[in-house]
């Protein structure tokens, strides 16, 4: 009953040393108290900085997790590679690319620029880029837009899905700096819909609720290519899940997307809430959820963990 065979056969674990794996992989990163709640949301500010989660769900439908795995929290950034999945269906390729660049941009996540030439936002991992995605997402009202949004999630969740009000309300009170952005982006002609209405639709994809198990089952769909291994459900069409790895991969952990690259290997993204998934193509799904972040906005145990997983199994893609 082996889990995983990566490149190395003595790698293989029965499902027993996995989960004792994980067991001594928490125990071993709790201790670590660096990193400091995002606070910029006020809603945000209440996350319990001890809150430590490591979920795996496997593309045949198994599910291994340790520590809290259950709270709820908001997606926020993680919500970027599900809705340039659905604006990559709503449009295809080239109109996307068109409208929103593929280039990490080696700033912050909340870096207002634009590229210089061609005005698009950098990529739909950063703040701007995703602002932009969702102002593509198709739909006769915002209604529509943000229930075919909802029903995307729930695809991908495996359940019915809830929006944080309060979270969503917080965001759209002090999120000025996105505000910025998105009339920057009008002005260039680079959002699709009225800047209050994109902002509004992408605050309140932000604020979708779920928890560590959610993200790796949402994180083992990309890795099924797009189809949920627990209910078989279909969240995206096969043919984007190429374009959505390989954006999250060169862009999904911001200014750090290099580092993370060299040393864990793996498409991945992290979101402000302190949770980061990344993706085995065709094996795993795997998310951690921790609230305290670095100065880059990942999650500081995230990382550490992920470091840990991806050199144990041998996972690096190269
Ligand atoms: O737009 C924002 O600032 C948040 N709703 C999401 C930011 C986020 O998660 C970035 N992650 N590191």
């Amino acid at each position: 009953d082996d889990f995983l065979s990566g490149e190395d056969p003595q790698m293989a674990r029965s499902v027993s040393e996995l989960q004792a794996f994980l067991a001594d992989v928490h125990q071993r990163h709790a201790c670590l108290r660096e990193g400091a709640v995002a606070t910029y949301i006020p809603e945000l500010a209440k996350a319990n900085p001890d809150w430590f989660g490591i979920c795996i769900a496997t593309t045949d439908g198994r599910v291994f997790e340790i520590g809290d795995t259950q709270p709820n929290f908001t997606v926020q950034s993680i919500s970027k590679v599900f809705v340039h999945g659905l604006a990559l269906e709503d449009h295809g390729r080239d109109v996307l690319l068109s409208r929103v660049g593929v280039e990490p941009t080696g700033d912050a996540f909340n870096a207002i620029v634009l590229d210089e030439a061609s005005k698009r936002p950098y990529n739909p991992m950063v703040n701007a880029g995703a602002i932009a995605t969702t102002s593509l997402i198709k739909g006769a009202d915002p209604t529509e837009r943000l229930n075919r949004l909802l029903a995307m999630f729930r695809n991908y969740m495996g359940h019915e899905v809830v929006i944080d009000v309060a979270s969503y309300i917080s965001e759209r009170a002090t999120g000025d700096r996105n505000r910025a952005m998105a009339y920057l982006m009008r002005h260039f002609g680079m959002l699709q819909s009225e800047v209050e209405e994109s902002l509004d639709l992408y605050f309140q994809q932000c604020a979708v609720m779920v928890n560590c198990r959610d993200l790796a089952v949402m994180a083992a769909t990309l890795a099924n290519r797009g189809i949920n291994p627990m209910t078989g459900d279909r969240a995206v069409h096969a043919r984007y899940i190429r374009d959505i790895l390989s954006v999250m991969s060169s862009c999904g952990m911001y200014n750090f997307a290099g580092e993370w690259g060299y040393k864990v290997g793996l498409p991945a993204k992290s979101g402000v809430c302190g949770g980061i998934i990344a993706v085995v193509p065709d094996q795993i799904g795997i998310a951690v959820f921790s609230p305290p972040l670095d100065e880059r906005g990942n999650s500081v145990r995230g990382v550490k963990v992920f470091e840990t997983i991806s050199q144990a199994f041998g996972l690096h893609l190269f």
